[in-house]
């Protein structure tokens, strides 16, 4: 059952890692998730820990100030395997005499089983195992819940064999929105009751802020569910070997996956070895192993060989995760200089048939001294929420950032100045009073019009503005490197690369430390194997990673130093490693290369372990993004017409995949509001577009020129980027629609009917 007691309380600083909660092995190391002010209370970055101070080795080997190769554009070394299609993902991955799994789901969205009856499809063509994921008796929560799973010998048979399996239910009440789930006379569906309370929230005096208060708004805003789209679906490749399995799979954590594996399979973690070479999105929806990797594994157990399941983009949408919904009644004064007085909210939001939204993040980033809020997470029968980019943050940031701009408008203040003035106390993680007054001016933003541009036709447009802010910090992961005497370098760790570029900045870091080329180095990772690593989550990989990759080298690097430095003549301590030769650090010509300095390992091979320190990464990040719109009031239809994302992430270890982050996730953003939704029938609680049809995602024609300014930090070290540059941009693109059209537009999604139904209503007499 969901775990929702175990939220932190609020205003203790972290938006609650949904699904992260009672998860084997899921979460990614505590400092890395978001840490955001809840409630506004605290400006960015004093809520959080203070930063461990930097170890020893740290402050010997501290990042370069003079880089080689860190901060430059280094393309991905394994981009030419990826074009070529060498790049092996899971689903590409054979085993001899494989066979396919596929599960058997519900089509209800609540019931009992009554009967499971496996007899048709073991009798079927090729069927080699197939057995009950759930028992006779047992209720099916929603829509793609597991039931069944059978193997066979082709996909085809598979499928065959799946469409055999006979399933009695007897349907259950269901809820397929909120509104339901939330009315009093509604049955009880979820044991513990329909709707969990989060933990309420009163600092200050609420009133008296509202007296002081020259304009009040009392409005409704709301965030809709998504699902995470990875192109690459779920899935896994299990091979046994006696008792020992080795399950390829396509997850965000390959050691939070073999301890799911472990856990779900009733063996110890040593027995299961998990590999994740490529990996096509994950987005927070493969943490840890999901059901469909147990199934799997199961299935290759009971038949003996091995098995590849691979869900289709029905069971993605339906069952992977989703991110949850997010609303709320807010009631927020400000004084007629645009100073912010109270903010009263009572939110909810759903996750499905488990725990939502958590207490979110609300207000977002800015502070309103007086504050009551009250929170519940709504339970309805749809597959279960998992952490999606940045969990709460999106959500957060809308609802607050719309509002931004609607008390902006009642001050008549320009809602940039109106920011500057309500932002948090500067400090390095948080730069907005910096960010916004720059980016207004390279954005053109003095030619921004009131709300609602007057200019004769159909076609309207708009300037919007939004903030955010995440963690992002590291801890942990541990990493081996070899150098061998012909001078190879092998950099080992168990991180993987969910697509970041992660392969390519851990041999990065090691050939700059190394004072190599990038091609001299050979990163492995993706792989249990190797040492211990966290799950690609909360913007941790490479504030986790670059550290143990530095500080491994540079420790390697010192051993090779011991070897070399007799046959020099001097001692270890004096030399460096630059450009491929070692060498006296004061006389460059008294040296060796590369190669002859590792030819005085002869026989031997130097292996050294070592681990993530304090003092080479740091925590949170802050950023703006700006974007104008044009909007057909005669359609409703919204185009994105050019993008300004500023982002600050510590140290730029390679620039291009740093930018490459910012840029997936601006669009990930610009999805959420203008595409993206999971839409259920209200009567039959199924989901009317589980697939890549009628579930829109932007396509290339759809996404307009991005312009990413990079704030350098390296004095922070390495802070997480995958995540913060995903949250803002929502609700900047719906505050550039409210001023394009004049209308208010408080929920997402922006799809044209709502667009136009705003439109009316503002017509009409308009709601502010
Ligand atoms: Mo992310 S939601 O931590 O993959």
């Amino acid at each position: 059952m969901p775990n929702f007691d175990q939220q932190p309380p609020a205003g203790g600083g972290a938006p609650t890692p949904q699904g992260r909660g009672g998860a084997p092995g899921g979460a990614p190391p505590a400092g890395g998730r978001g840490a955001a002010p809840a409630g506004g209370a605290a400006p960015q970055g004093r809520g959080a820990a203070p930063p461990a101070p930097p170890s020893a080795l740290a402050l010997k080997y501290p990042w370069p100030a003079k880089p080689v190769l860190l901060g430059t554009r280094v393309k991905r070394i394994d981009g030419p395997d990826k074009v070529t299609g060498r790049a092996k993902y899971t689903h590409d991955i054979n085993r001899p005499g494989m066979l396919y799994g596929r599960i058997i789901r519900s089509p209800l969205p609540h019931a009992r089983i009554v009967s499971i009856d496996l007899s048709a499809a073991l009798k079927a063509p090729g069927v080699k195992a197939a057995y009950n994921v759930k028992e006779p008796g047992a209720q099916v929560m929603y829509q793609g819940d597991t039931v069944a799973a059978v193997a066979a010998d082709t996909e085809e048979r598979t499928k065959d064999a799946a469409r055999l399996v006979k399933v009695e239910y007897e349907a259950l009440p269901h809820f397929a929105n909120e509104e339901q789930a939330m009315d009093p006379d509604a049955p009880v569906v979820f044991m513990g009751g329909n709707t969990r309370p989060g933990t309420a929230q009163d600092v200050g005096d609420i009133e008296a802020g509202f007296k002081q208060s020259a304009h009040i708004i009392e409005a409704t805003y709301y965030t809709h569910v998504i699902t995470h789209v990875c192109l690459e679906s779920h899935s896994i490749v299990a091979e046994w070997e006696g008792d020992k399995l080795t399950a390829w799979c396509s997850t965000q954590g390959v050691f939070p996956s073999q301890q799911g594996l472990a856990m779900g399979l009733g063996i110890p973690a040593a027995n299961v070895r998990v590999i994740t070479q490529y990996m096509g999105g994950g987005f927070g929806s493969k943490l840890q192993a999901g059901a469909e990797a147990v199934i799997g594994a199961k299935l290759s157990q009971m038949a003996k060989l091995p098995v590849k399941l691979t869900l289709d983009r029905k069971e993605e949408h339906l069952d992977t995760g989703n991110r949850p919904s997010a609303g709320a009644k807010v009631k927020a004064g400000v004084t007629a200089d645009g100073t912010l007085t109270s903010y009263q909210a009572d939110s909810w939001g759903t996750g499905g048939a488990g725990q939502g939204v958590g207490n979110l993040p609300i207000p977002y980033i800015y502070t309103f001294p007086n504050r009551k809020r009250t929170h519940k997470d709504v339970y309805i029968n749809s597959g279960t929420q998992r952490p999606m980019r940045a969990p709460g943050h999106p959500q957060a940031c809308f609802l607050t950032e719309v509002l931004m701009d609607e008390l902006a408008d009642r001050v008549k203040m320009d809602p940039v100045e109106f920011r500057i003035k309500n932002a948090p106390v500067q400090v390095p993680s948080a730069m907005y009073r910096t960010y916004l007054p720059e980016g207004a001016k390279l954005f053109g933003w003095d030619k921004r019009h009131a709300t609602g541009d007057p200019t004769p036709g159909p076609i309207k447009t708009g300037f919007g503005v939004s903030v955010h802010t995440w963690g992002g910090g590291g801890s942990g992961t541990q990493a081996h490197c070899d150098i061998m005497a012909d001078g190879t370098v092998v950099m080992k760790c168990g991180t993987q690369d969910i697509g970041t570029g992660t392969r390519t900045i851990v041999a990065l870091v090691t050939a700059e430390t190394l004072g190599l080329p990038i091609t001299a180095v050979r990163a492995e990772i993706g792989d249990t194997n190797y040492p211990r690593s966290g799950g690609s989550g909360g913007s941790t990989t490479a504030p986790s990673a670059m550290p143990a990759i530095r500080l491994t080298a540079a420790k390697a690097l010192e051993a090779l130093f011991v070897k070399v430095a007799p046959t020099l003549g001097v001692s270890a301590d004096t030399l460096v490693a630059t450009n491929g030769r070692i060498h006296v650090k004061d006389d460059p010509t008294k040296g060796v290369t590369w190669k002859d300095a590792c030819k005085t390992l002869g026989a031997d091979t130097i292996s050294v372990d070592h681990m993530w320190e304090a003092g080479l990464s740091s925590v949170n990040s802050s950023g703006a993004q700006f974007t104008e719109v044009a909007v057909d009031i005669e359609t409703g239809i919204v185009k994105v017409k050019r993008i300004l994302a500023i982002q600050d992430c510590g140290l730029v270890v390679d620039r291009l995949t740093c930018e490459s982050q910012i840029y997936g996730g601006v669009i990930s953003s610009m999805n959420f509001a203008l595409y993206e939704d999971r839409i259920l029938d209200r009567v039959t609680g199924q989901m009317v577009n589980p697939n890549m049809e009628m579930y829109l995602l932007a396509g290339m024609s759809d996404i307009p020129k991005i312009d990413i300014i990079l704030k350098d930090m390296p004095e922070r070290g390495v802070v997480g980027v995958g995540e913060p540059p995903t949250v803002s941009l929502s609700a900047a693109i719906a505050n550039a629609v409210r001023n394009a059209t004049g209308a208010a537009i408080r929920s997402l999604p922006l799809h044209p009917h709502k667009i136009l139904a705003a439109i009316e209503q503002q017509k009409a007499g308009g709601t502010l």
